[in-house]
């Protein structure tokens, strides 16, 4: 059982990288630990207060889809049972408490620069870039078409994965010329299957997933994985399915109390929308986690393991 918050982890192995909400541990060569910590973000600001049991949530969901979407890619996935990851790794033995649920052990890759993101749903930079444009990743898209409205089929939109600050949207072609031989149509097919696929299995549950991202690397031998987290809440839109109505913005699954506490503070003037984000009530925080946990419960249809 653990209960604690974690907002950020410290172990005894070399830090690779520390992001918006994991942090990244070398093991060995060709291995890396994710632990996913309690943090989150909105409105690209990293909130000051964790979020319980949403690292175990993004990271047992992940875990979820990594299984069940196997067919149609090989992941970085090799395990999530934090006795096997000790039994592995035993100078964390002391830390079992801080990983449980929350940690993930994956072939170490090299990334491939591109986010690979799917659109089912015409939202977010999508619905701004269309608003204004007209097109979508550079393409032009029917006229008419109103705000959250089905993209049928879906569509692939990626973008330029920036270390630091935002990432850009970009045409298909910028990543087909930046990839070696047929990588970027490779990615894109297989995005295209894992997202429909994905929404196949969502819809039973009563979810619709409006856009996701997806992220690929390469394995010292060559092959062709995804890594990173797979159709979370964090990397994807999840709509509730009854509460869907086009021509306006979505209901977020998860975010929403957290949205709309950031939005009234930042009209009443209490927060001009850039770091140090407002302190979160314990009402806000606990109505996020009980979004998180929901979502976890709806899509693999159990409770997380460690709640
Ligand atoms: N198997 C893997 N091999 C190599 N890198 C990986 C692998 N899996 C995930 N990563 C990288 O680890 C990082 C995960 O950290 P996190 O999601 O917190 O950061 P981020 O999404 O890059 O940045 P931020 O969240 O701060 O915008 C990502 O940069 C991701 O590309
Ligand atoms: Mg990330």
């Amino acid at each position: 059982m653990t209960g604690a918050a974690l907002a950020r982890s410290q172990l005894p192995l070399p830090l690779v990288r520390r992001g918006k909400v994991r942090e990244v541990y070398a093991v060995g060569d060709d291995q890396l630990l994710l632990v996913a910590s309690d943090r989150i973000s909105a409105f690209d600001v990293v909130m000051r207060e964790p979020i319980p049991y949403k690292g175990a949530v993004l990271t047992q969901m992940s875990a979820y889809w990594f299984d069940l979407l196997k067919d149609i890619s090989s992941s970085h996935f090799v395990t999530c049972d934090v006795t096997e990851i000790i039994n592995r790794i035993p100078d964390l033995e002391s830390y079992d408490s801080t990983l449980e649920g929350r940690s993930t052990l994956v072939t170490r890759t090299d990334p491939v620069p591109f986010e690979c993101v799917v659109r089912g749903y015409l939202s977010g930079s999508a619905w701004a870039e269309y608003a204004e444009e007209g097109t979508l990743a550079g393409e032009r898209l029917e006229p008419g078409m109103v705000e959250s409205q089905q993209l049928d089929p879906p569509l692939f939109s990626p973008a330029s994965k920036a270390y630091e600050g935002h990432d850009e949207n970009i045409t298909f072609g910028v990543m087909r010329d930046a990839l070696e031989g047929d990588l970027a149509e490779r990615l894109r097919r297989m995005s295209l299957e894992l997202y429909a696929e994905g929404c196949r299995i969502a819809a039973e549950r009563g979810i619709i997933i409006a856009d996701t991202k997806f992220e690929f690397g390469i394995a010292p031998g060559g092959q062709v994985m995804l890594i990173d987290e797979l159709l979370t809440p964090d990397s994807s839109r999840f709509w509730p399915a009854d509460r869907y109505e086009p021509g306006r913005g979505q209901p977020s699954f998860d975010k929403q109390p957290l949205r709309d506490y950031l939005a009234e503070s930042k009209s009443d003037g209490s927060w001009d929308g850039a770091a140090p984000p407002p302190t979160l009530s314990a009402e806000i925080v606990a109505q996020t986690s009980a979004r998180y946990l929901d979502a976890h419960r709806r899509i693999t249809g159990s409770e997380l393991p460690i709640v």
